[in-house]
């Protein structure tokens, strides 16, 4: 019995991995969620995207003279397509100033800057026309946050308080959160502000310039560049904003 369900195992084993050896012929990726273009690429198209592109619809995708090419607007016109429409759509209309005035291989570059700012992932190789033509769009999907890293510029809040050393510094601080930095003047989700009173101490390097004196006591939120150095977080302030005149009192220790 048991010779014979290990046999049964083996068999089972042997043709699963025959299978799995032919997936990549029969399984070839079909929509831009399966990493259809590298970082590289993305990155390059970006530069193309910035110089041919941005000006008329923005930095961010947003959208100005031009529509938004990302969210609701590119879903409606996009999602559940080929991905050969968007191309052909880009390639013989786009720059609007100068269509198809690009080089085939600098419009696949700025696709896959398309493709990474809706959220679709890098993969291991580069977008090229075959691929193009066999691939459908999705729906976009959040970009995920940012890791916070050194030099990350970050928003967090916290409470203003003098320390010891006389310098300023905000106690009880949410942890930091990536945030793009203000490129234009439309207001930006709140990130921290909601986030719970936290246990971080975040020093302040150029608080001065805010009037601290005035607001101390308050919950601040502070957006800026992040320094971490052992031991310490510091903070170079590029906007500071009262949330509250006072500061809710502190957490709970556990
Ligand atoms: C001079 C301004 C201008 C420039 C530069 C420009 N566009 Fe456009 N784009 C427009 C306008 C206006 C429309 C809508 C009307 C039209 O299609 O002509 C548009 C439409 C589009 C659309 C269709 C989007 C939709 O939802 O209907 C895409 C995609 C697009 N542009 C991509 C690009 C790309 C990629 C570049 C750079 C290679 C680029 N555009 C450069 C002005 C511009």
């Amino acid at each position: 019995m048991r010779t014979l369900s290990l046999a049964a195992s083996l068999l089972w084993l042997l043709t699963s991995v025959a299978a799995y050896g032919r997936m990549p012929t029969e399984q070839q990726p079909r929509t831009v969620a399966d990493g259809i273009y590298t970082d590289a690429q993305a990155a390059r198209g970006q530069a193309s995207y910035e110089a041919a592109c941005a000006r008329c619809h923005r930095p961010d995708l947003g959208g100005a003279d031009g529509p938004a090419l990302k969210d609701d607007r590119f879903n409606r016109m996009f999602a559940g397509k080929p991905l050969l429409g968007l191309h052909e759509r880009v390639t013989t209309t786009m720059p609007r100033n100068a269509p198809a005035s690009l080089a085939e291989a600098v419009y696949l570059d700025i696709l896959a800057h398309l493709l990474r700012e809706n959220g679709f992932p890098a993969g291991a190789s580069e977008l090229t026309m075959a691929m193009v033509e066999g691939v459908s769009v999705l729906p976009t999907r959040p970009r995920p946050a940012p890791p916070v890293g050194d030099f990350s510029y970050v928003e967090v809040s916290g409470c203003l308080a003098r320390g010891p050393g006389g310098d300023w510094m905000l106690e009880q601080a949410s942890d930091p959160v990536a945030v793009k930095p203000a490129l234009d003047s439309r207001p930006q989700p709140p990130a921290a502000a909601t986030a719970p009173r936290g246990r971080q101490t975040i020093h302040l390097i150029d608080a001065m310039a805010y009037q601290p004196e005035r607001h101390r006591g308050h919950l601040w939120k502070v957006r800026g560049t992040l320094i971490r150095l052992p031991g310490q977080q510091r903070l170079t302030i590029s906007s500071a904003e009262t949330l509250a005149a006072a500061c809710p009192p502190a957490p709970a220790t556990p």
